[in-house]
């Protein structure tokens, strides 16, 4: 869909033909079936009580099915959908070398018959292949290792454009893939569909607010959903890290992906100073490097509803929900939906910090 035409509220008067548009819009898009959707919403009762005051359900996105799931499940399917519509031949991904992104596109490559390059960077976690070091090698990538101070933007240019003189049609993913990142948000207009359904059909009001993990895709996709639909839903994204890392976006990059989502499906958005709330409060001691707040609260999770968080993306989220409910920026009354990304391999790879911070 390539022409934005007007504000999908001033064209639709209900919400029920608000999500039929955005539906019959999202279906015209090339995508490519990876995982299993909708994913489950889990009500925590006891997680809740133990915060008092506020209602607390988890979107299960890391229950999507794709080789430990998680939310790149649900973006690739555009994201890959996309690429193979437009003629890629080979993937290009490269990042942390215990990247959940880089798990979940080579399983999806493999999934899709696809050719594979993954780049992990030569950082702290390298040099133990465990959590989704070893299981992304599974999936048949080839693994070109990125030097741990050099550019990966710069280094992923690079393999593309030897790919392209070999002739081949390369697809770069990940940081600095602009069109991919606005694909991938776009996944999270979908994901919004979903829980607005789930709590229509529990017969329950739709939430307050939406906190996720995010370094910026799921949440502009999430903030672009809420604007078409006219729901006044508080989305915020907790991020994992901050400007002192290659792969940060800001705040006016996050609005241009939630702008750029909502044009692909062919309506414009409006957004205001602060409505993109991306918060880089929860990162210490840095991207990668589990947080004591992240460690409790995932320990409160485990224990109180038996579910699993990881210390590096959504267990860091999960910690800045935590702190916004005891701080009362999530007023009491508030019925919250925490987006689960995923994340889980990587709880295998933090053995010693997990045992060492006493909560496991
Ligand atoms: C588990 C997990 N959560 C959240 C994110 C951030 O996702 P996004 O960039 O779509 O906001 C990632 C990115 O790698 C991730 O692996």
């Amino acid at each position: 869909m390539s022409e934005v035409i007007e504000p999908l509220e001033q064209m639709c008067g209900t919400l029920i033909e608000r999500k039929k548009a955005l539906r019959a819009a999202l279906s015209k898009l090339p995508r490519r079936k990876l995982g299993h959707f909708p994913t489950p919403l889990d009500k925590c009762e006891r997680f809740s009580a133990s915060l008092g005051g506020v209602s607390v359900w988890v979107k299960r996105d890391d229950c999507s099915g794709l080789a430990f799931g998680g939310n790149k499940t649900r973006q690739l399917q555009f994201v890959l959908g996309d690429a193979l519509a437009s003629g890629a031949d080979v993937i290009i991904q490269g990042a942390a070398s215990q990247s959940n992104h880089s798990r979940q596109v080579a399983a999806a490559s493999a999934k899709l018959g696809v050719k594979c390059v993954l780049m992990p960077r030569q950082d702290k976690k390298a040099s133990v292949v465990q959590g989704n070091a070893l299981i992304a090698r599974l999936f048949g990538a080839e693994i070109e290792p990125v030097p741990n101070d050099a550019s990966m933007k710069e280094a992923k240019d690079r393999t593309a454009a030897r790919l392209r003189e070999a002739g081949h049609t390369p697809f770069v993913v990940g940081m600095g893939a602009e069109r991919a990142l606005t694909l991938a948000a776009l996944a999270y207009i979908d994901a919004l569909l979903e829980i607005v359904d789930e709590f229509e059909y529990r017969g329950e009001p739709l939430p307050t607010h939406i906190y996720t993990t995010s370094q910026g895709s799921t949440q502009a996709g999430l903030l672009a959903g809420a604007r078409l639909l006219g729901l006044n839903i508080r989305v915020v994204g907790i991020n994992p890290m901050d400007a002192s890392n290659e792969a940060y976006v800001d705040v006016s990059a996050i609005e241009q992906q939630a702008i750029g989502a909502a044009a692909l499906v062919g309506y414009s958005i409006e957004l205001k100073p602060g409505d993109v709330e991306n918060c880089t409060d929860f990162v210490a001691p840095g991207y990668g490097l589990p947080s004591p707040e992240g460690q409790e609260a995932i320990a409160m999770m485990a224990r109180l509803e038996g579910m699993l968080f990881d210390p590096v993306y959504s267990g860091k989220g999960l910690s800045g929900m935590v702190g916004h409910i005891r701080s009362s920026v999530i007023p009491s009354g508030a019925r919250v939906v925490f987006i689960h990304t995923g994340g889980l391999p990587a709880l295998f790879s933090y053995s010693d910090e997990m045992l060492a911070s006493g909560e496991a």
